[in-house]
């Protein structure tokens, strides 16, 4: 079966004075349904690595093959509508827009998709009691608790059921009990079939991935399993 990602010696150099290497000869395929952790010191290059998976960065060396289509040869717009079908992305200040509600913000989630324009309300509310937070569809973004907020970002984020799900540090701002939830969440999603892709810190979120890399200096390495 095609790996879901597939990057071959992927490399991205920051132009500037000097030039930053934040990824080098990076090497991973990741298969359909797993559930992979990415590790690593400030500065490693994870986020830079987790752009580059969801299509809103570009390799500088090496190949980033998504579901076997090579992301580098498509113009601006196919690799937009690509994102789009196939990709959920969870930023790690959420992004969520303050003056719309909460239903909005995940409805916004599905204008790079193909919903019909009067299919996504139903959607998004139902991306939203997914993830448990049907009763808060008419709030402000601004008068949710952390553990909102990021439930908001993740049913933006699943509203167009996207296959590969690309989290940076989730659980940063969360206290534990949050935390708990949210790696419920994942896990059933990771059980209904979802590529899952996590940035993290911690070490409770890595210990429940089916795989854990780490970066360094933009250099990637995979633990054993264990
Ligand atoms: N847009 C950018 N322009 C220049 N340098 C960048 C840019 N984004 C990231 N970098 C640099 O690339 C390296 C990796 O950054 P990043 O991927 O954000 O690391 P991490 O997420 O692991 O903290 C850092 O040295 C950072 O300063
Ligand atoms: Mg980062």
């Amino acid at each position: 079966m095609t790996p879901i990602v597939e990057l071959e010696d992927v490399g991205r150099v920051f132009p500037g004075s000097p030039p930053v290497a934040a990824l080098r000869g990076v090497n991973l395929s990741i298969g359909e349904g797993e559930y992979l952790a990415i590790a690593g010191p400030s500065g490693s290059g994870k986020s830079t690595l987790l752009n580059t998976l969801g299509c809103l960065d570009r390799p500088t060396e090496g190949t980033y093959r998504l579901t076997g289509i090579d992301v580098g040869q498509l113009s601006d717009g196919k690799r937009t509508a690509l994102r789009g079908q196939r990709i959920g992305f969870v930023f790690q200040a959420f992004h969520l827009l303050p003056y719309r509600t909460v239903l909005e913000n995940v409805i916004t989630g599905l204008i790079y998709n193909r919903v019909p324009r009067r299919e996504r309300r139903k959607r998004a509310a139902e991306a939203l009691d997914h993830v448990g937070l049907a009763a808060r569809a008419n709030f402000s973004p601004r008068n949710l608790s952390g553990g909102e907020r990021q439930r908001a970002a993740m049913a933006r984020a699943l509203a167009a059921q996207p296959s590969l799900l690309l989290c940076d540090e989730p659980t940063g701002n969360l206290d534990s009990k949050t935390t708990e939830s949210l790696l419920d969440l994942f896990d059933e999603l990771v059980a209904d079939g979802l590529t899952l892709v996590v940035v993290t810190h911690e070490e409770l979120v890595s210990a429940r991935a089916d795989r854990l890399v780490k970066l360094v200096d933009g250099v990637l390495t995979e633990e054993a399993p264990g």
